[in-house]
């Protein structure tokens, strides 16, 4: 067992993370987690689940041709055809790729979910080790409800697929059940009791229902695990998986008492965390550790205080070692392409020439509107014009009428595969009447089951941003739009709902956990 300093980072965002309710992604958004993923420098990403669905095999497969930074890991129960599915994907990786193969040893799962004994568990996980072994050495195994599994079987297993040629064994808290104090012991009985134990990485998946998942990793990593799983904003199944940001930062900020490294890139946390919200439409909240927006704001004025006099008073860490530059106040409309693209990369973007001439355009536009352009502007911008762009609908123009004595009134035109229609329609409200109209163009028949609204920045002229939950056929999608006019930002959020509903019909088609 490697007994080094490094902590590996294996990130699983793309797949664990991707299962929490709303979460999915298509390949092109994928890719986008997967390159900031590699900036990051996590060792491994997950990537996927590769017999899922033909959308997860595509980004599995595109993944693993695009990302040379890291290693890329698929995937898949412990079956034969899991393993081949994830190789076809993997293969394109060489070296770099990782197999990933699991099953579960608690009684629970073996008796109600597998209906397997002891002895047939182990005969399988040795045989999908075995096979995937045979397609390349870098074979994880993972034993699924580890945390609730009978230790003396635990070790059994755990033996036979080092045996069997895992280089890496992941020990999950699938349900996030265990405490510190009892997931310390369970990782040193295994040291223990595993004869072969030191020909291994051990590993540890970590969820949060408790709250515990950061805990959980931190105390198994000081009983000798050396590989940490974990996601962006600590998203995934329930009530998600350990945090990467949290796990990487309480390493770095406490060195003291936890002398170990990761390779991550810490200054890339930040903008990590804000494209993966704007992607899933899945926002931290406010008080969240390291990326939350209250994270460094000081409010007692005693605090404001003493953080003046001297930063780490009530600061143990500095925004910037996140990648967050609090320079609020940015440009105007005075603000030339090179201050514009200055900002937008200090902010983590890099953008294609047409992605930035698309959002210069769209600055302009906005500093006509409103004096002051913050940070949050910008990323509202990028988020909006590249990040979610529009796909198969698009909104062209709209205009609403309402007030106290009108009949709330919506017009919409709009492009859809590339036809453009027009609508107008009464609603109850300003709101309603918009998002019928789109309703009908798009001929949709989803449900609309969350709406809010609030300002990005103070002030009236702030953009309003609005952010939707719609469900059509048990599939639940978030949408996001920005505008200075809220009703236009609804729109715009519904729209991109309708859009994320559309790519994602082909998800989980074929396999689920
Ligand atoms: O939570 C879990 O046990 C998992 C495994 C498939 C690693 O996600
Ligand atoms: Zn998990």
């Amino acid at each position: 067992m490697s007994q080094d300093n490094v902590i590996r980072i294996f990130d699983t965002t793309l797949r664990d993370g991707e299962q929490a309710p709303s979460a999915s992604m298509n390949v092109d958004e994928k890719l986008r987690i997967a390159h900031q993923l590699e900036k990051l420098n996590v060792d491994i990403m997950e990537a996927g689940f590769p017999i899922a669905s033909d959308g997860d095999f595509e980004a599995v497969k595109k993944i693993a041709q695009t990302i040379k930074g890291c290693e890329i890991a698929g995937l898949c129960r412990a079956n034969f055809k899991d393993i081949d599915r994830a190789w076809d994907a993997l293969q394109y990786a060489g070296d770099r790729g990782r197999i990933h193969t699991f099953i579960a040893t608690s009684d629970v799962h073996m008796q109600y979910k597998l209906k397997m004994s002891e002895d047939e568990v182990v005969e399988r996980a040795v045989a999908a080790v075995r096979h995937a072994a045979a397609y390349t050495p870098n074979v994880e195994f993972s034993a699924e409800d580890a945390a609730r599994s009978r230790l003396p079987f635990l070790a059994r297993v755990v033996e036979a697929v080092i045996d069997a040629g895992a280089r890496t064994v992941n020990i999950p808290d699938t349900v996030g059940y265990t405490i510190p104090s009892e997931f310390i012991k369970i990782i040193t009985y295994l040291r223990e009791n595993v004869p072969n134990i030191e020909r291994t990485i051990l590993s540890v998946h970590c969820h949060n229902d408790l709250g515990l998942a950061v805990a959980n990793s931190l105390a198994a990593i000081e009983a000798g695990v050396r590989q940490v799983e974990c996601t962006i904003n600590g998203i995934g199944e329930r009530a998600g998986n350990c945090s990467m940001e949290e796990v990487v930062m309480a390493l770095n900020v406490r060195q003291d008492i936890l002398p170990y490294k990761t390779n991550v890139d810490t200054r890339h946390i930040y903008p990590s965390s804000k494209l993966l919200s704007s992607i899933t439409g899945i926002m931290v909240q406010p008080n969240k550790a390291i990326v939350g927006a209250n994270a460094f704001a000081h409010e007692a004025g005693i605090h404001q205080h003493g953080v003046m006099m001297e930063k780490s008073t009530y600061e143990i860490m500095t925004p910037e070692s996140i990648g967050l530059h609090q320079n609020k106040l940015v440009l105007g409309k005075h603000s030339g392409r090179h201050a514009f693209n200055q900002r937008l990369e200090s902010l983590g973007y890099e953008l294609k020439p047409e992605d930035l001439e698309k959002t210069f355009v769209r600055f302009k536009a906005l500093a006509d509107q409103k004096k002051e352009i913050f940070d949050e502007d910008l990323d509202a911008i990028v988020a909006d014009e590249i990040i979610r762009a529009p796909e198969k609908f698009k909104l062209i123009q709209m205009n609403v009428t309402s007030g106290s004595f009108a009949a709330p009134t919506a017009t919409v035109e709009m492009e859809i595969n590339n036809k453009i229609s027009k609508v107008a329609i009464i609603g109850d409200g300003p709101v309603d009447a918009t998002f019928k109209a789109i309703k009908k163009l798009v001929k949709s028949k989803a449900k609309l089951l969350h709406f809010a609204v609030g300002a990005i920045t103070g002030g009236t002229d702030a953009q309003g941003e609005c952010t939707v939950r719609i469900e059509e056929n048990g599939r639940e999608v978030i949408g996001q739009g920005a505008h200075p006019d809220i009703i236009v930002a609804s729109a715009k959020a519904y729209i991109n709902a309708l859009n994320r509903l559309e790519t994602r019909k082909d998800t989980r088609q074929h396999a689920t956990l």
